[in-house]
C-alpha cells in the first residue's frame, strides 16, 4: 500500500511543478469553485496510477494543480464513496497521497441533510466536529508510519480554521450555522427513524461521505476543515421525498457562498 502511494506522489510530481501546502476536496455538485481555479495542471482520475475512478453523476473525478487567487492549491473535483463498493483504504487513497504530495491543510465539501430542527434547506454547515458511523474503518489494519496506532480525534475540525471561517462569514455577510457531521454508508438517504435516532445521537446533519478522508488526513497531521451544504431536511414534520438531482440543485444554489469562505480562507493561511 504504502508503495502504491509513493508510486502515484512521485507520477504526479513527475507532471506538475506546483507544490500545493493546500488540498481542497469538493463533493456532489460542489465543483464550482474549481471554476475559480486558473487551472495549470489536471489530471482526470482514471489517468493516475492506483487511483479509484469515480462513478456517481455529479463527480467528475479530476486531480486539479492550479491558482486559487494567489495561492497554490490542489482540488479534487469528486470524491469516493464506501457506498460505490471501493474499500475505506481506496476510498482515503487519495489522502494518502495528498500527504506524500506536502499537502498540510484540508477543506472538505459535501452535501448533507439537516436533521437539527433550527436549520433550513441552503445553509451552510461550518462541521465543528464528527461521528463515524461508517461500518469500516479507514485505519482498520497495519498502522501507517504517519500516525498513532491509536489517534487522537479531540480536535478532528481545527478551531483556528474554524475562527477564520466564522470571522470571513461574518464580515461576508454569509449565514452559517455549526454542528456534529455524522457519516453513514448510505447509499439510501435516512427513513425517518433513522433521522430521529442520529438526531438523538447528537449529529446535526447526515451525509455518506467525509469522516473517513478527515480520520485519514488527521492520521497524516493534515489540519482539516469542513462545510457541509443542507441540501434536505431529515427532520419530523418536514421530511419529503429525496432525490440525488433535488440534492443537487440544492447545493447548486449556495455553492457560490461556500466558494466565498473557501476562497477567503485560502487567502488568509500560510
Ligand atoms: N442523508 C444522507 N446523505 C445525504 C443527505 C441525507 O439526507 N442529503 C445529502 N446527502
Amino acid at each position: 500500500m504504502l508503495q502504491k502511494i509513493q508510486e502515484t506522489a512521485a507520477w504526479i510530481k513527475a507532471r506538475t511543478t506546483l507544490r500545493p501546502t493546500t488540498a481542497i476536496v469538493l463533493g456532489s455538485g460542489l465543483g464550482r469553485l474549481a471554476e475559480e481555479i486558473d487551472v495549470k495542471d489536471s489530471f482526470p482520475y482514471a489517468d493516475i496510477p492506483n487511483f479509484p475512478v469515480s462513478t456517481v453523476e455529479g463527480h467528475s473525478g479530476r486531480l486539479i494543480f492550479g491558482y486559487l487567487g494567489q495561492k497554490i492549491v490542489l482540488a479534487m473535483e469528486g470524491r469516493f464513496h464506501y457506498y460505490e463498493g471501493y474499500s475505506m483504504k481506496e476510498v482515503t487513497f487519495p489522502i494518502r497521497v495528498m500527504y506524500e504530495l506536502g499537502i498540510k491543510n484540508l477543506f472538505v465539501s459535501n452535501a448533507a441533510g439537516g436533521t437539527n430542527p433550527d436549520f433550513e434547506i441552503g445553509d451552510l454547515m461550518l462541521i465543528t466536529d464528527h461521528i463515524n458511523f461508517q461500518p469500516e474503518h479507514p485505519l482498520r489494519g497495519k498502522n501507517f508510519p504517519t500516525g498513532s496506532r491509536f489517534p487522537d480525534m479531540s480536535e478532528a475540525y481545527d478551531r483556528a480554521f474554524l475562527d477564520l471561517a466564522r470571522t470571513i462569514a461574518r464580515e461576508k455577510g454569509i449565514r452559517t450555522v455549526e454542528g456534529v457531521y455524522l457519516s453513514d454508508s448510505g447509499p439510501t438517504y435516512e427513513t425517518p427513524a433513522e433521522y430521529r435516532m442520529y438526531r438523538t445521537l447528537g449529529a446535526d446533519a447526515v451525509g455518506m461521505s467525509t469522516v473517513p478522508e478527515i480520520i485519514v488526513a488527521r492520521h497524516c497531521g493534515i489540519r482539516c476543515f469542513g462545510v457541509s451544504i443542507i441540501t434536505d431536511l431529515g427532520v419530523e414534520g418536514k421530511i419529503v421525498t429525496v432525490s440525488h438531482e433535488e440534492v443537487q440543485r440544492a447545493a447548486e444554489a449556495v455553492q457560490p457562498l461556500m466558494a466565498e469562505i473557501f476562497r477567503e480562507m485560502v487567502a488568509r493561511i500560510d
